[in-house]
């Protein structure tokens, strides 16, 4: 294991190495969200965006999952392994745009559109991905819509990921909510990007989906985390302004040593990502067992089919 950042004593090298045992000790395997703290994606046995990470969760013989990242992602790999046992390293880590889509409003756009069938972006409650058709992921949005049999799609819960599906689809998207976001990228704004591409004006722009579309029309790029990973890999270029949540610059800086990173927007840091604060957090849930999920028996087989249908198309 590669540790990146400089360590000034002995206390997180004891920490890595205790995590470590544990996870050995309990068969566990740590998964990572691009946005943690780089010392939480230094101890991660698989560091990737949502799709990977649900991906992993299918495939893991791992007894235990310790989850970091937030909740939507925690219960999505319990949705998939009832039998195991699922830690979150942080139950405040609360996704405010997962929140932002009610089951009753679903319902009722579902009433209003009788044809249509639903795509749920995996940033939902598990009672709402029970009531969709398919999930997806910043990754796999364009495919699994499109993928879909209606001419009508409810998509939701955010507006500018379905804006970047229907500049790619013929399907009719309807957002639902109207207005569902995540605030960590609408804060990307033109004027941000523009402040940017001033100070790197070398620098190609590479941004989230959940931005918005000015942004994403001003892009050169639009992908999500891990596709933004392998844009830094695969492109020529030396300099990348990325549109996203800062904690991704880490990993992106990492990996490629000779490129440069600049953020769209240094604000863009997102409050539920940061509740895992440091390796403490991995170290006590794995310890202690702490922050247990759980998913209503009825909720999880539908919500697992939405997500298994997702795994398929995609
Ligand atoms: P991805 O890592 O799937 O691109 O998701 C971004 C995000 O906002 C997750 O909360
Ligand atoms: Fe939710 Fe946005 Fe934070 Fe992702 S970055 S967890 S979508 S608020």
């Amino acid at each position: 294991m590669l540790i990146f950042y400089p360590i000034k004593d002995g206390v997180l090298m004891d920490l890595v190495q205790k995590i470590e045992q544990l996870k050995k000790e309990k068969n566990a395997v740590l998964l990572v969200h691009n946005y943690q703290v780089p010392e939480v994606q230094d101890v991660a046995d698989f560091l990737g965006d949502s799709l990977g990470l649900a991906r992993k969760a299918s495939e893991t013989d791992a007894d235990i999952i310790v989850f970091a990242g937030v909740d939507f992602m925690a219960e999505t790999a319990k949705i998939l392994n009832p039998d195991k046992k699922v830690f979150i390293t942080a139950k405040e880590a609360n996704c405010p745009m997962s929140a932002m889509l009610l089951k009753e409003e679903l319902l009722k756009a579902k009433k209003e559109h009788p044809d249509a069938e639903v795509v749920l972006y995996v940033n939902s409650s598990a009672e709402c991905k029970a009531l969709c058709d398919s999930c997806c992921t910043s990754a796999n949005a364009e495919k699994v819509v499109n993928a879909m049999d209606a001419d009508t799609i409810l998509f939701g819960p955010d507006k500018n990921l379905a804006y970047y599906v229907q500049k790619r689809s013929e399907k009719k998207i309807v957002a639902v909510p109207k207005d569902g976001h995540c605030y960590v990228h609408a804060i990307i704004e033109m004027p941000a990007l523009e402040l940017a591409i001033e100070k790197h004006p070398n620098a190609i722009v590479v941004v989230h989906p959940e931005c918005p579309p000015d942004v994403q029309e001003r892009a050169d790029n639009i992908a999500s985390t891990s596709g933004m990973v392998r844009l830094a890999r695969e492109l020529p270029n030396k300099e990348f302004i990325i549109g996203t949540e800062t904690g991704l610059l880490y990993r992106l800086q990492k990996e490629n040593p000779g490129k440069k990173f600049f953020p769209a927007y240094e604000h863009a840091v997102c409050r539920a990502m940061k509740q895992t604060a440091s390796l403490n957090d991995v170290y006590l849930t794995l310890k202690e067992g702490r922050n247990g999920v759980s998913v209503p028996e009825e909720i999880r087989k539908k919500a697992e089919k939405a997500i298994n249908r997702m795994l398929e198309l995609s």
